[in-house]
């Protein structure tokens, strides 16, 4: 069975609403432990709309799975990750303007800078795993830039209404993963997966981990609002 690492950014975009301190991420990662997932992942935007630096150091200290720090490439990012020492980096790009990461990174147009970027990391005893779209190219691009894994961008495939559409995208993250592990790296898969979208992306043969955040703090606020009514009804009661 492919591993689950619980994206956990949404727990604290519901935090920033308000500005206060809960709930907490660091509290949701200790749940999503217990509850089976085998990591945390976590993407500390430049712009810190949902977690924040605090965030990452004290998840740091208290994950007993895996941590997964996503972050863009630029120097801000690189030395946090060397300083925290997550388990892992996913390198993703990142746009000021966009609701959610967009695209996977363009690995050829950045080789050179991100060579560097994921050596110095890897040097740290940190994995390296470069978030890409279901291209040749660019899982090609990833190995020679030392990537130890690659996280492809199942966006697109979620995205597709129609039935033979979203077969061909499937067909590309199949062929894009079983190549990447035909050279070397290991592979995971995420972005836009869901409860009725994910069996068949879960199926598919080499994918060891899968990235799921917002769908999963979306069913929680659903699933446990039943409970949270009837705990403020009892202490009105009282
Ligand atoms: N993988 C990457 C690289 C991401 O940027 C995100 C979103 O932060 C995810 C996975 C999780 O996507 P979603 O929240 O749609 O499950």
């Amino acid at each position: 069975m492919p591993k689950l690492s619980v994206n956990i950014d949404h727990i604290a975009t519901i935090r920033q609403a308000r500005g206060i301190d809960e709930p907490d991420p660091v509290a949701a990662a200790v749940l999503v432990e217990l509850a089976g997932a085998h990591g945390i992942t976590v993407h500390l935007r430049e712009d810190r709309r949902h977690i924040q630096d605090r965030d990452v150091e004290i998840l740091r200290k208290t994950v007993k799975t895996r941590l997964n720090l996503e972050m863009a490439a630029t120097e801000e990012m690189i030395a946090i990750a060397l300083k925290t020492q997550p388990d892992m980096v996913t390198l993703v790009p990142e746009g000021r303007h966009e609701l959610t990461t967009e695209g996977g990174l363009d690995v050829n147009l950045l080789k050179t800078g991100l060579k560097q970027k994921v050596s110095l990391l890897q040097q740290a005893g940190i994995s390296v795993s470069l978030f890409i779209e279901p291209d040749l190219e660019q899982v090609k691009a990833s190995h020679r830039v030392g990537a130890d894994m690659v996280e492809i961008h199942t966006g697109t495939y979620c995205e597709m209404r129609v039935n033979r559409e979203r077969q061909e995208q499937l067909s590309r993250i199949e062929i894009a993963g079983s190549a990447a592990r035909k050279l070397g790296m290991r592979v995971s898969a995420g972005h836009g997966l869901n409860y009725r979208n994910v069996s068949a992306v879960a199926a598919l043969s080499g994918f060891e981990e899968f990235n799921i955040g917002h769908s999963i703090v979306a069913r929680a606020a659903l699933v446990g609002m039943d409970r949270a009514v009837r705990e403020m009804l009892e202490l009105m009661k009282g």
